[in-house]
């Protein structure tokens, strides 16, 4: 498990090394044009694409990307159909791309909810890109950030039995370890596009010291500019991990 923010201080650099983003305001992107949710939502992946590339070109390591969270099955059936579309259809035409820009993907959440078949394109996007180490972009899909802590509770107790018979035996690192993104350091710079301010189920556990920057700009207009602004907003945050600025200014 990488540096918990909560049990020693990470290095940090002007460049956030990872960025972890909600992408809202796609169907409301649409509905002024008169247009259906869904031409929000396509729009929405050039955005995806955008995003990659700019954080490859300006050094981010992890790129964590909230497609579609499990509270999400609520909407319109036909609304899920299309964004299971997107994304399969993401999936079989970017692989080569993400190849060549050396990106990894990693897909995270309860995908045993998905069809087989997107399951099977899960599996073979992630093996072609795992020798790929410039930018880790994780897409979270059917994730939750409590099923995430809930699936870390079940498989540490089940490594773990004496867990159970000793409570006091358990440390931060022994759920830390069991999360999703276990490989992965704390997001240092959260993005919620679309206006809304919340956290919504996203990463709950690993956001506890992360920067979080909320923008009205709806997410098919979130471009290079928008993201260099957020990066901007970040490099002037002055990041105490709970120390007083005297402190942080004394180590500099
Ligand atoms: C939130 O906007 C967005 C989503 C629930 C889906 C995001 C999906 C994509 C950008 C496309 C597919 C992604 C990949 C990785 C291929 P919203 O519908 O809640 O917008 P609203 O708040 O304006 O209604």
């Amino acid at each position: 498990m990488s540096i918990s923010s909560t049990q020693a201080i990470p290095a940090t650099s002007a460049t956030p090394e990872h960025v972890a983003i909600i992408m809202d305001g796609n169907g409301r992107w649409a509905s002024q044009r008169f247009m259906p949710r869904t031409a929000g939502h396509a729009k929405g992946v050039q955005s995806v694409r955008r995003a990659v590339e700019t954080c490859g070109r300006m050094g981010v390591k992890y790129l964590t990307l909230f497609a579609f969270s499990s509270e999400n099955w609520r909407r319109p059936a036909e609304e899920v159909t299309l964004l299971m579309r997107l994304f399969v259809q993401a999936l079989e035409r970017e692989v080569n791309r993400l190849k060549e820009q050396g990106v990894r993907l990693h897909v995270v959440g309860d995908l045993s909810a998905f069809e087989p078949r997107l399951q099977g394109l899960i599996q073979e996007a992630q093996a072609q890109t795992e020798y790929n180490d410039k930018l880790h972009l994780t897409i979270a899909a059917n994730y939750g950030g409590r099923w995430d802590v809930l699936q870390a509770t079940r498989k540490m107790l089940k490594a773990n039995p004496a867990f159970a018979l000793d409570p006091s035996l358990i440390d931060e690192s022994a759920l830390s370890d069991q999360l999703c993104m276990s490989w992965a350091p704390e997001p240092d710079l959260f993005i919620r596009t679309g206006g809304e301010q919340r956290i919504s189920n996203f990463l709950i556990w690993q956001l506890a010291y992360t920067e979080l920057y909320f923008t009205p700009c709806y997410w098919p207009d979130f471009d290079e500019s928008e993201l260099v602004k957020a990066f901007d907003w970040y490099a002037q945050r002055e990041r105490r991990f709970g120390r007083t600025s005297a402190q942080v200014h004394a180590k500099k």
